[in-house]
């Protein structure tokens, strides 16, 4: 009942084609004290001098154990795998000198950062195998968890899955920000999900082909750790702890909760805090979206992560990820019983537009157009200033999560209901089922340019390298 068995048995089905999982949830569901601990990422020093604090990173190349026993080639920033966390203060500047050595040409993006265009390194910034790339900006995100991976044309998925994505930590000065937990790897912990694709030797897998291989198995890993058939343990030495966690999978969703059914503290959404914190289930994350939360540990607890439409694997599956040993005698105080003011969009006088997702063949496009080089991409033209509220409408049967650059936007109506609960936060990355739409509103508040794009696009990372992706240009009004 180990993980390769089970792992065997979902190829098999996706080999078949079938969308139907022949796993067992128990197969995976090894609820049991911690045989491994949980690993931090390392936290990225900055060095700070004249107001300007200096991040470097490396893209590199490496390798890795993906699936225990067996060695990955891999990619990562400053390491083998994954990335350094890094953080950034509201209000700071920061300047990134970030080396391309990976034989190829790459970007790095900042993932639900508020930057201007020629920052945010989607495709139009490619630089080079031996360049070194050096963005520098005025931090204007509220506290929040954003990433960062790469994003040039068509290497997205294969790059962001041989490792290269970290986490970033936006803090600021609010209140709701003074009561909660901060102390990095200690009650501030970093959860990096990653639902890959690997073969039996080790080739760390991309696309359709390489989903479909009687040899691909299909690993979970947490913080870099394989987490099939092992459960990680953490022991919270405060009461309170806030967790972070990131979906950096290519294309599963993945689901949070307790194994014995009980709360979690839900706090922010993608773009920070909610206006108040929600008592939740389940945190369900779709390719590139975060959330963070806390659990008052007064007693152990495991959390599960559950993969459901498992668009690469054909299957589902439940993890115990993390037994957690609660250690602390303290008693937090109460959270403040408001976290954040959000005003909820008036729409009546914004913008309409419509944006389609569809597919042709293997080929996915947006409003038409398959976004495979920049000359054939969709553009949508904007102004700084402009409030918009656009119809996200997928008219294919797949599952889509929706990513805008540059603004956060709120959830206006999710296949035609109004949303409710943690769906009234601020997003960047939604979920829009097969043949379903969201309704979503925005401000583009600044940095206008007329030669750099944001883009738009489907967060599962295949489908963005085989066109859902468009161009937005924001210019002065
Ligand atoms: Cu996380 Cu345009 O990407
Ligand atoms: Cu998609």
């Amino acid at each position: 009942f180990l993980g390769g068995m089970a792992g065997a048995g979902i190829a098999a089905v996706a080999a078949a084609g079938g969308a139907f999982s022949l796993l067992n949830d128990a197969a995976k569901n090894k609820a049991s004290a911690a045989d491994a601990t949980l690993t931090i990422p390392d936290l990225l020093e900055g060095t700070t001098s004249s107001g300007v604090t200096t991040f470097t990173l490396e893209a590199k190349t490496g390798t890795h154990e993906v699936i225990s026993g067996v060695t990955s080639s891999t990619m990562g920033y400053n390491q083998d795998f994954l990335g350094p966390t890094m953080k950034w203060t509201n209000g700071n500047e920061v300047l990134l000198n970030i080396t391309n050595d990976i034989g190829e040409d790459t970007t790095v993006h900042f993932h639900g950062a508020h930057v201007p265009a020629k920052m945010d390194g989607g495709p139009q910034v490619a630089f080079a195998d031996g360049e070194t790339w050096s963005p520098t900006f005025t931090v204007k995100d509220p506290a929040t968890t954003l990433w960062y991976h790469p994003h040039a044309l068509g290497t997205t998925a294969k790059q962001a899955v041989h490792g290269l994505a970290g986490m970033i930590i936006v803090e600021d000065s609010s209140d709701a920000s003074a009561a909660l937990p901060s102390d990095y790897g200690v009650d501030d912990i970093p959860l990096i999900f990653q639902s890959l694709a690997v073969d039996t030797a080790g080739d760390i897998k991309y696309d359709a082909a390489g989903y479909r291989l009687s040899t691909t198995t299909f690993p979970l890993l947490v913080n870099g750790t394989n987490v099939d058939s092992t459960t990680l343990g953490f022991t919270a030495t405060k009461t309170r702890t806030r967790f972070r966690a990131l979906n950096a999978s290519p294309s599963d969703i993945i689901t949070i909760q307790r194994s014995d059914g009980g709360t979690l503290t839900q706090i922010t959404t993608d773009q920070g805090y909610l206006a108040e914190a929600a008592e939740v289930t389940t945190i369900r994350l779709v390719a590139g979206a975060r959330a963070e939360f806390t659990m008052d540990l007064t007693a152990d607890a495991t959390l599960q992560a559950v993969i459901t439409t498992g668009w690469i694997r054909g299957g589902s599956g439940t993890y115990d990820f993390l037994a957690i040993t609660a250690s602390g005698s303290d008693t937090p105080a109460d959270l403040p019983s408001t976290l954040n003011t959000i005003d909820r969009y008036d729409t009546s006088d914004f913008t309409a537009r419509t944006i389609t997702l569809s597919q042709s063949g293997a080929t996915m496009l947006i409003n038409g157009s398959a976004g495979t080089s920049m000359a054939a991409m969709a553009m949508i033209s904007t102004t700084v200033g402009a409030k918009e509220i656009w119809t996200i409408q997928n008219a294919t049967q797949l599952e889509h999560s929706f990513h805008l650059h540059d603004v956060p936007y709120q959830l206006i109506s999710i296949n035609g209901e109004d949303p409710t609960g943690v769906q009234l936060g601020w997003y960047d990355t939604y979920e829009v089922v097969g043949g379903g739409s969201i309704k979503i509103a925005m401000e583009f508040t600044d940095f206008s340019d007329d030669t750099y794009m944001y883009m738009l696009h489907c967060h599962l990372l295949q489908h963005e390298d085989e066109g859902m992706m468009a161009s937005l240009m924001v210019t002065e009004a």
